[in-house]
């Protein structure tokens, strides 16, 4: 039989040292709520690439939020959220929340078998996250002070990491989140030149911005020895899903806490103080 844990139990973490899932164990610890991190090198080890490894992490959690590495985009991703919801409907843990992508027909499959499941789901639909530019891939162009993309006037409504681990926290510990699907955006829509520019005011150096052509920016990571799988992906998300499709604001933010989004121009001068666009922090 299938019983809710009470909160003694772990909420488990996958993907607990990244970009949102660490900003999540940040507030449930700081709110009392044990955690287990779901990653690689945590102990037990947990690895979307060894499904056994799916079970021990689920053993005696009350709860999961699950982000998918690299990107709910790549095939056989869908399969996989499908796969551990059911295992970890079978070992008791119906509390699911999902990180999920805007626009991405993968992502979006993820979520219809998360919802399958018979968990008890809720779905943080985010659009492309500020912290791409500060704790990810678009990190290195910044440092070096020369953005090269294959987009030019498609504009994005970055999100902040913050408000998603915000409302993941909040539908964690919160049944009224239960059945929800929080499609969130930031409140600006804007062009990767024009974000790129927002940072270069921030830091108070020159960042130049160049449109380049899908195959110019695939040359580009081949040269920086990113992995060709890595390298396809990214592609695709930059050539592909960045076709206009995601550039509407949504009030998911709203929806979840009853406040507004974080603006982009408070990211990039709250990066800028922490040191990360210098090289030290
Ligand atoms: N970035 C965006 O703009 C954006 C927008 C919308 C949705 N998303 C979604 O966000 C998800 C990624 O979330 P995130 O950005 O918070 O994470 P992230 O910063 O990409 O962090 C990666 C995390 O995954 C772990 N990891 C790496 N390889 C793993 C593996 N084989 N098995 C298990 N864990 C592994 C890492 O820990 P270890 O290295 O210690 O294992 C780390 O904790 C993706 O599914 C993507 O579709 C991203």
């Amino acid at each position: 039989m299938t019983t809710f844990r009470t909160s003694k139990f772990p909420v488990l973490i996958i993907g607990g040292t990244g970009k949102t899932g660490r900003r999540v164990a940040e507030r449930l610890t700081a709110k009392g709520v044990p955690v287990r991190i779901g990653s690689r090198n945590a102990s037990p080890a947990f690895d979307w690439e060894n499904p056994e490894t799916w079970a021990p992490a689920l053993e005696c959690v009350s709860a999961a939020y699950i982000t998918y590495y690299p990107d709910l985009a790549i095939p056989g991703a869908a399969e996989a959220i499908g796969d551990i919801a059911r295992l970890a409907v079978r070992k008791g843990v119906k509390r699911l929340v999902l990180l999920s992508g805007r626009g991405e027909p993968e992502a979006q499959r993820a979520e219809q078998l998360l919802q399958a499941s018979g968990a008890d789901w809720t779905i943080v639909r985010a659009s492309w996250f500020m912290q791409n530019f500060s704790e990810s891939m678009l990190l290195g162009p910044i440092l070096a002070g020369e953005m090269a993309l294959p987009v030019s006037t498609v504009r994005e409504p970055f999100i902040h990491a913050d408000d998603i681990a915000d409302i993941v926290t909040a539908a964690l510990t919160d049944g009224r989140h239960i059945g929800q699907v929080y499609e969130v955006t930031g409140p600006r829509a804007l062009t990767f030149a024009e974000a790129t520019a927002e940072i270069a005011k921030a830091t108070g150096r020159p960042i130049s911005y160049t449109t380049i052509s899908p195959e110019e920016f695939m040359q580009g990571l081949e040269r920086e020895q990113v992995p060709a799988d890595i390298a396809a992906l990214v592609n695709e998300l930059f050539t592909v899903v960045l076709d206009g499709r995601n550039e509407y604001l949504t009030d998911g933010v709203h929806q979840a806490l009853g406040r507004p989004p974080r603006d982009f121009t408070t990211f990039a001068s709250e990066a800028a103080a922490t040191g990360i666009w210098e090289g030290v922090q």
